[in-house]
């Protein structure tokens, strides 16, 4: 019996694989313009890694893939890239070499959503992160390298929203007027926001359901509630970007959707027609107090992810995907039978030139053959016969100008070279 993939994941197949190294290629470029290093860590943690105290965001309590394994312990899935980075980076005092380290990573992430076009239960993430230090001028060029990554793609329709949710002094002023504001509408609430009031009245602003959205139209924002300090950390942040001709929206509702966020808080927000929520292409923010948590020392960072299924949605939507399609330098057709066996000497010479080389191992005659090799779309055809062969010789024809040849096989390397341009 055929197994069909699991609800809510997809498969990438080898015609849609270049648009994703297209993308990919491109992160890695601005990457290193930015001089972030490339990060791994492993897809699943100790589920404590994700399951913090501090942490009641629906996504962590809702819907992780959380499951024991063969001796008990307790995993997780990661469902984002943040706090794995954060452990590695406790785990392996990368504090002590640098004052601020600076490290992307690009990979799976899971989590237990209701799946529709750009949301995904396997998703691939980019996520970047500045640790070890809370400083507005590096808030600052974080959202740069996000703004620049939209740039390098030529993302028009894009919008860059920021807020400020400022220190922890200001987030729990806020936190008791949201609370004062909500108490009143306690029965109203949906019974999911009615234990958040208690737990963390935060999480009832991105409630889904449309009666909580109703009564929190009108509530308090994080910016009132800003002590001295965090309003002139959010001006600094304001003016570098400013000062760096970086466009962004101020957007006093934004609260993001994890709680180890304090100042500043970001989103990437696309306007594509009936992509609902999943316009938000990416967000992030700045963290004083996650590192502390996760045993470390008590520095701050500031990070962001993007979905990169959201992001080829928008190259997609703004006609942006045209990626030339793959082009092979040479496919060879073997007509003789008995010619087959010079095939894997040809084939290694040609590729330890660095030329892109193919053939078929198949019986088919030269019409089957020569409709194969088209489909490979291969600059040149290479034709192997044994009338050929005889005289030391091969067949090559040049797809595009059709024009066809003979070309001794000592000369075989350098005649492609040349053509080629190589
Ligand atoms: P997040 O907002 O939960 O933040 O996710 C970032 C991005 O991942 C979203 O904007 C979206 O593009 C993509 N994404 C999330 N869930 C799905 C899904 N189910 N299917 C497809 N795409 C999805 C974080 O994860 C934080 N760790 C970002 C961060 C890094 N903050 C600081 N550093």
């Amino acid at each position: 019996m055929a197994v069909n993939k699991v609800k809510g994941t997809y498969d990438v197949l080898p015609t849609e694989s270049k648009r994703w190294q297209y993308l990919e290629a491109k992160i890695h470029d601005l990457m290193k313009r930015y001089n972030f290093k490339e990060i791994r860590t492993p897809i699943f943690e100790y589920s404590e890694v994700f399951h913090r105290q501090s942490e009641n965001s629906d996504m962590v309590n809702k819907e992780t893939y959380d499951f024991l394994d063969r001796a008990n312990r307790k995993i997780t899935l990661r469902p984002e890239g943040t706090a794995g980075i954060i452990r590695s980076y406790v785990e392996h005092k990368l504090y002590v070499s640098q004052e601020v380290e600076k490290v992307y990573s690009i990979g799976p992430n899971f989590r237990y959503e209701r799946p529709q076009k750009g949301r995904y239960r396997q998703f691939y993430q980019l996520n970047v992160e500045a640790i070890g230090a809370s400083n507005p001028f590096l808030d600052a060029e974080i959202i740069t390298l996000a703004y620049q990554l939209i740039q390098t793609l030529g993302l028009k329709e894009v919008q860059v929203k920021v807020n400020s949710l400022g220190d922890r002094e200001s987030r729990n002023a806020y936190q008791t007027a949201l609370y004062d504001y909500l108490t009143p509408y306690r029965e109203q609430l949906s019974d999911d926001s009615k234990i958040r009031l208690d737990k963390n009245p935060l999480r009832i602003l991105d409630s889904k359901i449309q009666s909580d959205q109703d009564i929190v139209l009108n509530a308090p924002t994080p910016i009132d509630y800003l002590n001295d300090f965090s309003k002139k950390y959010y001006q600094t942040v304001l003016d570098a970007l400013r000062a760096a001709d970086v466009t962004v929206v101020e957007n006093p509702r934004l609260v993001r959707g994890l709680d180890y966020y304090s100042h500043t808080v970001f989103e990437i927000e696309a306007s594509i027609p009936s992509f609902g929520a999943q316009n938000v292409l990416g967000g992030g923010g700045s963290y004083e107090h996650l590192i502390a948590e996760l045993g470390g020392p008590n520095l701050g960072g500031i990070g962001f992810g993007f979905g990169l299924e959201r992001l080829l949605y928008a190259l997609e939507a703004e006609g942006l995907d045209q990626i030339p399609d793959f082009q092979l330098d040479v496919f060879v057709l073997a007509l003789d039978k008995e010619v087959k066996a010079l095939l894997p000497k040809i084939l290694f010479d040609l590729r330890s030139a660095d030329l892109k080389v193919d053939a078929n191992y198949t019986n088919k005659g030269l019409k089957g053959q020569l409709k194969q090799a088209l489909k490979h779309n291969s600059r040149y055809l290479l034709f192997l016969g044994h009338d050929e062969l005889a005289k030391e010789a091969v067949g090559i024809k040049d797809t595009k100008t059709e024009f066809q040849e003979e070309v001794k096989l000592k000369n075989l390397v350098p005649y492609l070279k040349e053509k080629l341009g190589k």
